[in-house]
Order: C-alpha cells, then structure tokens, then sequence
C-alpha cells in the first residue's frame, strides 16, 4: 500500500550528483527517479529552438504550457522526451546549460513545472532532484536531503564526466558552476535553498556509492519511525 511508500527530495547545487545518486537510490528502493532538472532543460531547449527568450515572458509561458514533457526510464538513466521527441542528448548541451538558469527563474515556468512534479508525486515511491523540491515542490517529502560538495570537486568531476566530448578549461567549468549557483541561489522564485528540516549531506571526497548507502539508510530510519 501506499503507506510503507515515502517520497524523497535531494536538492542541491550544480554538480554534486544529485541526479546519479538520486536514480541508484530509487534503484534500491524500488521507487521512481524524477529528474527535474531536465524538465527546465527540455524547456530551455525549446524555447531556444522556437527563438524565445526568458524576456519574452507570454510567449515562454505559452510555449511551456503546451509542452509534454515525458520522463521514460532507458538504458542508461532516464529519457526526456517533449511532444514525443527525444531532446535526451539535446538538453545536455552547453548552450542549453549556460542559459538554463535564465529560463528557471520565470515564474510561469516554475508554476507549470512545478504542478507536473506534484502530480508525478502524488502517489508517493518517488525520488526527486532539483533545487526546490524540499522547499517548494513537496514540503511534505517523507526525506529531505540537500547535497552538497564543494566547487572544486563539483567541476572537477563534471570535468571527467565531458572533457572528451566538449572543449573545456577545468577553471572555465569552475567559474561557470560558481555562476549556476549564484543565479540559482539569488533568484526571486523558489531559489536553491536548504530546507529547514532537511539532512544535509556534504558528498566531498565521499563515492557515489557512500552516498546512496547513507541516503537509503536514512530513508529506512524514516519509514521505521513512521
Ligand atoms: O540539475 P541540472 O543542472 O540539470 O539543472 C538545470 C537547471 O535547472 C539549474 O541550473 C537550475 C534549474 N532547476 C531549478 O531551478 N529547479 C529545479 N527543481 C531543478 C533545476
């Protein structure tokens, strides 16, 4: 039933895994992995491609609200798809992630996002990553936990993850992470903001796999204590 079912948010900045971790967590427990961040990804991605820009703030809510957006587990993570189309790689470029900060701060399009992500909640057995899910999105997650490492070894690992693929300086990926968080921290609309009543979680020098230990571990006291 419903009731042995939690739902878990991570939040937390740019690069501190939330989005692997988050899907091996869900991966042991048997629950949905819900990425939000490739929700505003999919929308930057296609108002990019229909010419609107975050100032164009009619014409981005219209866009928005007749975008389906689709989030199918596939063979290696999760598959974004929007009208149909598969935007998976698209949404993972560097024009889409330089201005993806700009097009999250427009309040119609944290509203739309944001009911979609309640409705895929609404039955519970989901973790979510984002930046205001503890805070905003579900205030009433069984879990909360913020994420967080420090920018060095936030870029360092975003390094390794696409240095072959995509020309880079370690410092230029520093400096842009360090921007991401000061957009996502400083905007007016639901910012990256630590939960009152959420686990903080300082993954530097820790392994993805100590961190998902520690996650499902407190996911267990929770349901335990519930
Ligand atoms: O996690 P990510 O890098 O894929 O997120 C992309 C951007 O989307 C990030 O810069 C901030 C924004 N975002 C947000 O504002 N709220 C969320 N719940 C998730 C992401």
């Amino acid at each position: 039933g419903d009731s042995d079912r939690m739902n878990i948010a991570i939040d937390g900045p740019a690069g501190a895994g939330k989005s692997t971790v988050a899907r091996k967590v869900a991966g042991q427990l048997g629950y949905v992995y819900i990425d939000t961040g490739a929700m505003y990804r999919a929308v930057t991605y296609t108002a990019q491609r229909a010419g609107v820009s975050p100032e164009q703030t009619a014409r981005l809510a219209e866009l928005t609200r007749s975008l389906q957006i689709d989030l199918r587990p596939g063979d290696h993570g999760q598959s974004v798809y929007v009208n149909g189309e598969d935007v998976t790689a698209s949404i993972r470029s560097r024009e889409v992630t330089l201005q993806v900060s700009y097009y999250a701060a427009i309040e119609s399009v944290r509203e739309v996002l944001g009911t979609l992500q309640r409705q895929l909640a609404a039955r519970k057995g989901v973790v979510m990553d984002g930046r205001d899910i503890g805070s905003h999105v579900l205030p009433d997650a069984e879990l909360k936990v913020f994420l967080t490492a420090s920018v060095e070894e936030r870029a360092a690992r975003r390094y390794r993850e696409i240095s072959d693929s995509q020309s880079i300086t370690l410092r230029q990926l520093e400096s842009e992470i360090a921007e991401r968080d000061r957009l996502d921290e400083q905007r007016a609309i639901s910012p990256l903001v630590c939960a009152s009543d959420a686990v903080v979680l300082d993954s530097t020098g820790m392994t993805i796999d100590e961190v998902v230990a520690a996650i499902v571990k407190l996911s267990r006291t929770k349901l335990a204590e519930a």
